[in-house]
């Protein structure tokens, strides 16, 4: 039987979660924890899970049907086809447009008599301007199914206009609470075949599509199980005409999902739900997020730096592509926490950053970088909460623990982490980015209202424990 609570009340679990306590008076412990201030006897242990009288003892795994490896989107006009449409709205943005995967996907479609119709104008990072425009198209097509080729933006955009053709509301009715009214979605979308073309964001395997809410400066989006691609087609091959920044950012998104999955706070920390659609699809780490998270984790550490480094390195750019997959699938079944959740507020309040490899046009934090900019002072603070898991995350990206005690969690990850940001030229903090700590009010204020990702940390994060998370990552440059 695993250790009792700590005197938090908290259970530890048997992974990794022994000891929870306080690391200053900043994070408390989260969540309305069963017998909170008493001492709590976890009543069994799952899969090395402690279960908790009155909290879940079900975790749920929810996918697409994935199809992965080289050549693979020759195949799309087939299963396009064969899930029943015959006439699609192809989402893609204008650069991938000139590419020759384009053509690849224009000839298997054609091929199987399906007609598409091509939207090519997806905002990168999507906003809610995008977003309409694109439910727009998607209205006036009247298609019996979608095709998304490209990164996250153009995945999610392809997700949100698919959701208000479908199923016509007010635009902020699905829009996450609190910035929306996270109206449930309906009832199920027409397929949706999702091809990444990036070695990141694994969007294909998620319900959730992310946007910048222009009038209140903060990104958002819209969650639900209903919006996951039906089937994602990931043809590692794309990925070999990534300039090298867009690698590294969609690389380190990638090693956030995975990390972020896998020390979210745990499946049983949550109080039971009343029925099955109730269960959150951030439903906290598990087992089956557990072993994608650690194997993206391996992958990240072995191949990112080779794929930002060398686009004809194709074992490290198919690996990657693989780890996107398997990051995806861990995220969308346990839920990111406090990067992604500062990350929001990180893109939402640029002023004039530019990043090389993107357009030129319009200052942008691409996301991944948005997210780990935040990562090394989240994990040194997370530590505590599952030092063992700390350093487990850190061994997998390929550091050196020899003579490392759960005392040393708090340093080992994030010190992984920036060697690995300097490594690939990843901007080492928010200072880079352009800001300062005049900015804390407002990255604050953007980052504590994502509540889906904050509430689903394993330490309490609150306005004075975002501050002093913000402050460090000004600072660590
Ligand atoms: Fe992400």
């Amino acid at each position: 039987m695993p250790a009792l609570s700590s005197s938090s009340g908290r259970s530890a679990d048997a992974t990794g979660d022994r000891g929870k306590r306080c690391l200053s008076a900043a994070f408390a412990l989260p969540f309305p924890f069963a017998g909170a201030g008493t001492m709590v006897r976890p009543m069994r242990c799952c899969l090395g899970y402690d279960l908790i009288a009155g909290n879940e003892s079900a975790f749920a795994v929810d996918v697409s049907a994935i199809a992965f490896g080289p050549g693979v989107l020759a195949e799309i006009g087939e299963r396009v086809r064969s899930a029943g449409c015959r006439r699609v709205g192809l989402f893609t943005d204008r650069a991938i447009a000139r590419l020759e995967y384009r053509e690849t996907v224009a000839r298997s479609l054609q091929a199987a008599g399906i007609a598409a119709a091509v939207y090519d104008e997806v905002h990168v990072e999507p906003t809610d301007a995008s977003f309409r425009a694109a439910a727009e198209f998607a209205r006036k097509g009247r298609f019996d199914g979608y095709v998304s080729l490209g990164g996250g933006s153009v995945m999610d955009t392809c997700k949100a206009a698919a959701l208000y053709a479908t199923y016509p509301d007010d635009f902020y009715a699905y829009v996450n609470a609190p910035l929306g009214g996270g109206r449930p979605v309906p009832g199920p979308l027409p397929p949706h075949v999702a091809c990444p073309t990036t070695c990141g964001t694994g969007s294909e395997c998620t319900g959730i599509a992310v946007f910048d809410d222009l009038a209140r400066k903060a990104k958002t989006g819209i969650a639900s199980r209903r919006l996951r691609p039906t089937l994602a087609l990931v043809d590692p091959t794309c990925a070999r005409t990534l300039p090298s920044m867009v690698v590294a950012a969609s690389g380190f998104d990638v090693l956030c999902h995975a990390l972020e999955s896998y020390t979210a706070r745990s499946f049983s920390a949550r109080p039971s739900v009343a029925s099955p659609g109730a269960r959150p699809m951030s439903q906290g780490r598990n087992p089956w997020s557990d072993l994608g998270a650690l194997e993206a984790l391996r992958l990240a550490g072995a191949y990112l730096a080779r794929a930002v480094r060398d686009a004809d390195d194709e074992e490290a750019r198919s690996s990657l592509s693989w780890a996107a997959t398997l990051a995806g699938i861990a995220f969308g079944n346990a839920g990111v926490h406090l990067p992604h959740a500062m990350a929001y507020s990180v893109a939402g309040l640029v002023r004039d950053y530019r990043c090389p490899g993107y357009p030129p046009d319009e200052p942008l934090v691409p996301h991944g970088i948005s997210v780990v900019v935040n990562a090394p002072s989240v994990f040194g603070a997370t530590a505590t909460t599952s030092p063992e898991r700390h350093l487990a995350a850190a061994r997998a990206l390929g550091a050196d623990l020899r003579g490392a005690s759960a005392a040393d969690a708090a340093a080992v990850l994030p010190e992984t982490l920036l060697a690995m940001m300097r490594a690939t030229n990843v901007p080492c903090g928010l200072a880079p980015l352009g800001y300062g700590h005049e900015d804390l009010d407002a990255l604050v204020s953007g980052a504590v209202v994502q509540t889906r990702l904050v509430d689903n940390a394993p330490i309490l994060a609150d306005h004075a424990a975002l501050r002093e998370l913000f402050r460090e990552a000004i600072e660590y440059a």
